[in-house]
C-alpha cells in the first residue's frame, strides 16, 4: 500500500520561508505571518511586524482591496522598491466558504535581470517590425492608401471607393491616362484587402513577348518545350495564390493569351503549358489600363467577353488637370520627398511658378508633375 508523505507544520514553514516574500492578513488587515526574508528585505523587525495593520508596514500595499472589493481571484501588483523590482501576488483564503484572511506571496527582481528582459522584448519587437517591412517590400505592394494624395473631391470620393471595393474579390479594372497613378491604386488595393498578408504578384502585359506570355502567366510543367526548366515553373497566377495578381497595360495582352486568360477567370483552375491537370486558384486580379477598352474591342484588338468579365468594377482615375486642387498638395510632397533624397532645404515655390504650375495642362500627369519638380 502506498503511503502519503506526511508533511509536519515545519514543513511548511520552512517553504513560507523560502518564499521571496510572503505575507498574511486577516480581513481586518492586521498581519498574522510575514516571513524573515521580506522583513529583511524591508528593513523591518519581525516580532513587532506581526499583529501590525499591513499599511503600516506597506503603505502601497493592495491587499485589502482582495477585502474591500470582494475580490475572489488572485491579482498581481508590480511594484518597484529600493532599486528593485518586485512582483506581487495576492490570494484570497477561504475557511468554510467565508473569507478569513489574504495571503501574498512576492518575486523580486534584480533590476539589472528585468532590464535585460526588457531590453530583449525591445529587440523582439525590433525585429518583428524589420521583418514585416521586409515581408511587405517582398511581398511587393508598397503603397498604402494613404500613399494616394489629393483633397480634391474625385480624389476623396475615390479612396472612398477603393475601402469599399477592396473588401470583396472582384475583378478590377483601372482606367486612366499615364502617369495618374493606377499603379499606386492597384498597391492600395490589395493593402486594404484581407489578401494583404499574400502575395501581390505584377506582371505588365506590355513587356512579355507574346511567345512567352502564357508560360509566365500559366506556368510550365517539366518537359513543356526546350530549354525549359526541369523542374517546370510556377506562372504569375500560382504565386499569386491567394493573394493578388496585377495585370498592368492588359490593354496590351496578345488575342491569344486573352481566351486562356478568360477561361482562368471564369473556371478559378489553370493547367500548364505542357500540363495535364487542372490546378485550382484564388486569386483576386486588378488589371489596369492607360487605353479605352472599349474602343479597342470596337477595333478587334480586345476581346469583349473578357473585357466584360475585367470591368466588373472599374476604379477610374482622371487627369490631374481635371482636379487641380490636388496640385499644390502634390507639389509640397514631391518637393519634400527631394529634399529628402538630395539633402536639400527647399520650403516653398514661388508664387509666379505655381501660377504657372497650376495653369500647365499635365499630360503626363502626375508623374510629369514629379518630374518638373525634380529637374
Ligand atoms: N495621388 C497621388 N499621390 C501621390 N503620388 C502619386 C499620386 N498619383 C500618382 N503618384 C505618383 O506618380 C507616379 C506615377 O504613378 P503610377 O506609376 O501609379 O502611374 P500609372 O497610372 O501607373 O501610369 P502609367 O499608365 O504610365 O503606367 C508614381 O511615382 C506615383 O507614386
Ligand atoms: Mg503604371
Amino acid at each position: 500500500m502506498k503511503t502519503e508523505p506526511q508533511l509536519t507544520i515545519e514543513d511548511y514553514q520552512f517553504f513560507l520561508e523560502h518564499v521571496n516574500g510572503f505575507v498574511a492578513i486577516d480581513t481586518a488587515g492586521r498581519v498574522t505571518y510575514i516571513n524573515k526574508q521580506i522583513c529583511d528585505f524591508c528593513r523591518l523587525d519581525h516580532d513587532t511586524a506581526i499583529g501590525k495593520h499591513i499599511t503600516e508596514l506597506f503603505p502601497f500595499s493592495k491587499m485589502m482591496d482582495t477585502v474591500n472589493f470582494n475580490q475572489s481571484e488572485s491579482k498581481t501588483e508590480f511594484y518597484f522598491y529600493e532599486g528593485r523590482f518586485s512582483a506581487s501576488t495576492r490570494h484570497p483564503m477561504y475557511k468554510n466558504n467565508k473569507l478569513i484572511g489574504v495571503a501574498e506571496y512576492d518575486i523580486f527582481e534584480d533590476m539589472a535581470l528585468v532590464e535585460a528582459f526588457v531590453n530583449h522584448y525591445i529587440n523582439l519587437d525590433e525585429e518583428l517590425k524589420y521583418f514585416k517591412e521586409e515581408s511587405q517590400r517582398l511581398l511587393g505592394a508598397k503603397y498604402t492608401i494613404d500613399t494616394i494624395l489629393g483633397r480634391s473631391y474625385t480624389i476623396r470620393n475615390l479612396k472612398e471607393k477603393l475601402r469599399h471595393v477592396a473588401r470583396g474579390d472582384s475583378t478590377i479594372l483601372i482606367t486612366g491616362e499615364t502617369g495618374t497613378g493606377k499603379e499606386l491604386i492597384a498597391h492600395a488595393i490589395h493593402n486594404l484587402s484581407k489578401r494583404r498578408l499574400r502575395n501581390f504578384i505584377r506582371i505588365n502585359a506590355a513587356g512579355i513577348p507574346e511567345s512567352l506570355a502564357e508560360s509566365e502567366l500559366f506556368g510550365y510543367d517539366p518537359g513543356a518545350f526546350t530549354g525549359a526548366s526541369k523542374g517546370g515553373k510556377k506562372g504569375k497566377f500560382e504565386l499569386a495564390d491567394k493573394g493578388s495578381l496585377f495585370i498592368d497595360e492588359i490593354n496590351q495582352m496578345p488575342i491569344s493569351i486573352q481566351s486562356k486568360l478568360l477561361r482562368v477567370l471564369q473556371e478559378k483552375e489553370l493547367d500548364r503549358v505542357g500540363g495535364s491537370k487542372n490546378i485550382p486558384i484564388d486569386v483576386r486580379l486588378i488589371a489596369a489600363t492607360n487605353q479605352d477598352l472599349n474602343n479597342l474591342v470596337s477595333k478587334g484588338y480586345f476581346r469583349k467577353d473578357l473585357y466584360y468579365r475585367l470591368n466588373v468594377v472599374e476604379i477610374h482615375v482622371p487627369p490631374l488637370r481635371e482636379r487641380r486642387e490636388d496640385i499644390p498638395l502634390l507639389i509640397e510632397h514631391f518637393v519634400e520627398q527631394c529634399n529628402n533624397i538630395f539633402g536639400k532645404q527647399v520650403k516653398k515655390i514661388d508664387e509666379a511658378a505655381l501660377e504657372i504650375l497650376l495653369d500647365y495642362d499635365w499630360p503626363g500627369n502626375v508623374r510629369e508633375l514629379q518630374n518638373v519638380i525634380e529637374k
